[in-house]
């Protein structure tokens, strides 16, 4: 058995028991499961087997050094949104062609370093950043490969905060915009148009908007391509959501029989960004209970050691996360709000759960935490960064020591 799975009473990752894990290591802590990781890198590589293409794990959900070196491993390459994530891509050993550079406010020394290392394409989110890359690119006598990041006015149905398709959103270069930009861009000697790149937003369940931004990238690249332009792939970007709640969504294989069908029609190759689709469901966060009060009559707050500094995803974006006891116990049900520890109303990790009464000391596991989790945690009330570590071959090991407050202090004076 693989993943977060109950064994008799007790939660296991990968079969160790996860009471085991937290005794040792402490709570608030991220656990996650190498064989989830493997296998939903492999199903998203095997639906799109039947077109030439490249995986390129998004770091952004997660990236934890030993994180992104088992997707190096697995074949992955790396999508990656800021210098720091270059560096961490390059550290995990992926080299600069297997990697593509997103990101809405790229500063110029990031992208001096993205041009020098050369990777595989620098996605670009406006003509500003075009001639920024061309300028830099001409000063070291490189010729960068860029793709166009399209926004092709679709709703991705999803969350607001995580909707990146619209006009009315920051992202992207409007698509109506793009046959005139890229012509513009073909006589500079600094860029090189490789690719269109399209990301409509993330926790994606309903495949129709993904399967709309494939035909418009399709169509524009038929339309550059009548035109002169050299494009060698598009680019569809992550989003393909989890379930958070049990119910079930769209995978993989679903993913691809939608959107496959289109894309082929343009010969071209395909890069996909996935990130949360891979990385949610192999994490959770264990946290232990504080305290347990009452609020009003039978209903109950139950305060944990974790809130919103070490996963921030319900306050943030209202999400929902499965809460269990990892030991369960036959204490009647009752009606509980699940917060957090912080000095914010807000710092609630579920709201109306139906708990078997819990005690203090009790260990839970917050399910699907394992992207956009720890890579989210703040020091917020000088709390410390949470500790992580990977379960693999029936064994875990510590892949991010817990924070000291010594390590937070030594940058201050
Ligand atoms: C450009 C880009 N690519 C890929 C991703 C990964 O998305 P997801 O985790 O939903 O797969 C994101 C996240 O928002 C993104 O902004």
């Amino acid at each position: 058995m693989t993943g977060f799975q109950r064994a008799a009473t007790v939660l296991a990752c990968d079969e160790v028991p996860l009471d085991r894990i937290a005794a040792a290591e402490g709570t608030p802590l991220y656990v996650y499961s190498a064989a989830t990781i493997a296998a939903r890198y492999r199903a998203i590589d095997e639906a799109f087997a039947g077109c030439p293409h490249a995986i390129h794990y998004a770091l952004k959900a997660n990236s934890t050094l030993a994180i992104a070196r088992l997707l190096r491993a697995l074949g992955s390459f790396a999508d990656v949104n800021s210098g720091g994530e270059i560096e961490v891509a390059m550290r995990a050993g992926f080299t600069p062609a297997q990697i593509v550079f997103t990101g809405v406010g790229k500063t110029p020394a990031e992208l001096a370093h993205a041009i020098a290392f050369g990777v595989r394409s620098i996605n670009v989110e406006s003509p500003g950043e075009i001639d920024r890359i061309d300028a830099l690119s001409r000063q070291c006598r490189a010729r960068t490969k860029i793709a166009i990041r399209v926004n092709p006015d679709v709703d991705a149905k999803t969350h607001p905060h995580i909707s990146t398709g619209l006009k009315t959103n920051k992202f992207g270069i409007p698509i109506a915009e793009v046959p005139d930009i890229c012509r513009r861009a073909q006589a500079m000697d600094g860029v090189r148009i490789v690719g269109l790149h399209a990301h409509i937003g993330s926790q994606i369940t309903d495949l129709a908007p993904l399967e709309r931004a494939a035909r418009a990238l399709v169509a524009l690249a038929r339309d550059l391509r009548d035109s002169g332009s050299a494009i060698e792939h598009l680019d569809i970007g992550g989003g393909l959501g989890v379930s958070y709640d049990g119910k079930p969504v769209p995978d993989a294989a679903d993913y691809a029989r939608t959107v496959l069908p289109v894309l082929r029609e343009s010969g071209l190759s395909i890069v996909l960004e996935p990130g949360r689709h891979i990385l949610a469901p192999a994490g959770a966060l264990l946290t232990r209970v504080v305290d347990v009060k009452e609020a009003d009559a039978g209903r109950w707050f139950v305060v944990m050691d974790a809130g919103m500094t070490e996963l921030i995803r319900p306050m943030l974006y209202n999400a929902f996360h499965r809460i269990e006891p990892v030991v369960k116990t036959d204490a009647p049900l009752v009606s509980t709000d699940v917060v957090g520890p912080l000095c914010e109303s807000s710092d609630t990790l579920g709201k109306d759960r139906m708990l078997p009464k819990p005690e203090p000391g009790e260990l839970y596991a917050v399910l699907d935490a394992g992207a956009y989790g720890s890579v989210m945690a703040s020091n917020y009330n000088r709390r410390m960064l949470p500790a992580e570590v990977l379960v693999e071959d029936n064994a875990w090991r510590v892949i991010r020591r817990r924070q000291t407050l010594d390590d937070v202090l030594a940058l201050e004076s």
